[in-house]
């Protein structure tokens, strides 16, 4: 996602907030928000999160993506890593979230299917359909990166109307590093 270190960074659904913690050490000059409907998640990613939110750098709020908090900024990215499919009218939230992003500013959406007997193509499938809704909800220059876990994860990238932005090269190290060790409650 070519974070950079004074970005504005929005996650959804944070979960136990590895990925806040993983992208807050990114931008050190800038700010992660998250916002997760689950108060017990909420304490979760705080508990592992409370040096970055004791400084001023991480906020972490309980709403559901179809209650969205009012943002006084544009973000320049925006990741949800495994909760798309339990958002109601994906299609309409994810026009709500390019509306907070700075023009050009790329959102990620990441699916690992877990469901029993989830192959490669599981995967593949999830990745075309959060293609189909990013370009419908009007996010160009989308594209997908593959991690191969078992089963492999996609991560389909899109980028806001407006500005031209650098096209991702691909060569960036996946955002959510511990995706790797396991780590997390999944
Ligand atoms: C499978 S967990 C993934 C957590 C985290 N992103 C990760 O990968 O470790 C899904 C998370 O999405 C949150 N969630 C589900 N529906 C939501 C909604 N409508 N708005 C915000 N968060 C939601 C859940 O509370 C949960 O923390």
């Amino acid at each position: 996602m070519d974070v950079q270190p004074s970005h504005r960074v929005l996650e959804i659904g944070f979960g136990p907030g590895i990925a806040v913690r993983e992208v807050a050490r990114r931008v050190p000059r800038g700010e992660v928000v998250g916002i997760d409907r689950s108060a017990v998640m909420r304490a979760q990613a705080a508990r592992r999160n409370a040096p970055a939110i004791r400084a001023g750098r991480v906020s972490l709020v309980v709403a559901s993506v179809d209650d969205l908090p009012a943002f006084d900024r544009p973000f320049d990215k925006i990741l949800a890593v495994n909760n798309m499919g339990m958002w109601p009218e994906p299609k309409r939230r994810l026009r709500e979230l390019s509306g907070l992003l700075r023009p050009g500013g790329l959102i990620a959406i990441v699916s690992q299917p877990r469901t029993p007997g989830a192959t490669a193509e599981t995967t593949a499938a999830a990745a075309r359909q959060i293609a189909g809704l990013l370009d419908a909800a009007g996010f160009g220059s989308i594209r997908t990166e593959r991690l191969d876990l078992k089963p492999p994860v996609a991560c389909v990238i899109g980028a806001a109307p407006g500005a031209p932005t650098r096209a991702p090269t691909g060569r960036e190290r996946p955002v959510v590093a511990d995706a790797q060790s396991g780590e997390g409650s999944r």
